[in-house]
């Protein structure tokens, strides 16, 4: 765990990951704030090696809510650019996570759009779907500018990009719909053209789901697909996680009550990972720092994601480093969820 490790061009000091989680704490049109800040801060203080932002728009549209923090805001990239150096200072890395929201945006952030028309959602169109590959590659160049190690493509979870891979969703006729390949064009082109516009040193990493978990989702035989076509669009790292945001199927965030139940996209991870050269991160309950050590011992996975075990306790990397036997407080409960800024509420928001 507490080994350097390479991903592509980008070293970090330890293979713990802070997994994108919603900070809030931003202005209502979703600029950053000091509070924003201060959550990467105290992470970074707490040793973990490479921090992901959570979602942040490519534009004002395809957001949750207003509040969703968003490159375009006019003071983004000064903001950002003050979070890397607070996180730089530790020797932590930060990845800022883009994400486009799909079916689940908020009307009052702009049109809805999605793959098809559902609920709210209109169909986009080719010039829409153009229109998103371009915001993409500005969003990424503003972190760049910024000074940030590299950005997460967010295409789990359900949002717009995992709207595109699963045929639950997907129901489209022409050369985004259909075959798995033309589900993953988008993704695809996403990657390959901020890859293009970025320098080689600025990774680019992409979040997936294992499968939908879904009758009629992506399975997880066609995720294995998915993250080849990914390898063949050089993109820097995968993080394995699972689940829909506000689905009655699965949650990304499952509640773990027992043992056996630690670490739920581990096997997965592991199957991709054999299947790949790129580096894997795998996300999900995980909780037992020995367990945590034999998962990276014993497989091609990478790093392992962390996220509300270190919303709970942000220092948990330093109570491991100390005690190998610590078992962090985390109960999983997702009482976390929304919170404003981002807090553990049987916690101080400083995690003590
Ligand atoms: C409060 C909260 C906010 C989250 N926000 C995001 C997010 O912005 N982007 C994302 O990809 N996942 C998000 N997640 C999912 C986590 O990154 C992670 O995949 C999930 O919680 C499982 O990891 P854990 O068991 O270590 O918590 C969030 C989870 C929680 C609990």
């Amino acid at each position: 765990m507490f080994t350097e490790i390479q991903y592509k061009q980008m070293r970090v000091k330890n293979r713990l990951v802070r997994s994108a989680a919603l900070e809030l704490g931003t202005t209502p049109d979703g600029g950053l704030t000091e509070e924003y800040l201060a959550i990467h801060h105290t992470l970074a203080k707490g040793g973990v090696g490479t921090i992901i932002t959570g979602i942040t728009g490519i534009s004002k549209e395809g957001r949750v809510m207003p509040k969703m923090a968003h490159t375009t805001h006019p003071s983004y990239q000064e903001m950002l650019h003050k979070d890397v150096k607070n996180v730089e200072s530790e020797g932590a890395k930060l990845i800022v996570q883009l994400c486009s929201c799909g079916m689940l945006s908020h009307p009052l952030c702009g049109k809805v759009l999605a793959p098809s028309a559902l609920g709210n959602a209109e169909a986009m169109s080719i010039r829409e779907i153009d229109n998103l590959v371009e915001q993409y590659v500005a969003a990424a160049k503003v972190c760049e500018r910024a000074g940030a190690h590299g950005i997460q493509i967010q295409a789990a979870h359900g949002f717009l990009l995992n709207q595109f891979l699963s045929p639950h969703f997907n129901q489209r006729e022409d050369e985004y719909g259909g075959s798995l390949e033309n589900r993953c064009r988008l993704l695809r082109r996403v990657v390959m053209a901020v890859k293009e516009a970025v320098s080689p040193i600025f990774a680019v990493f992409v979040k997936m789901n294992q499968s939908d978990e879904l009758e009629d989702g992506m399975t997880f035989e066609e995720a294995v697909e998915v993250a080849k076509m990914l390898e063949e669009s050089h993109v820097d790292g995968i993080e394995i996680s699972c689940g829909l945001v506000g689905s009655k199927e699965g949650l990304p965030n499952r509640v773990i009550t027992r043992k056996e139940e630690e670490g739920y996209n581990f096997e997965a991870a592991c199957r991709i990972a054999d299947n790949i050269n790129v580096p894997i991160i795998a996300v999900g309950g995980f909780r037992t720092f020995s367990d945590i050590e034999i998962c990276l011992q014993k497989s091609k996975v990478k790093g392992i994601s962390l996220c509300r075990p270190l919303i709970c306790e942000p220092d948990l990397p330093e109570k491991w480093l100390t005690d190998s036997t610590y078992q962090p407080c985390c109960k999983s409960c997702n009482q976390c969820f929304m919170t404003n800024p981002l807090h553990c509420k049987f916690k101080n928001i400083d995690g003590k």
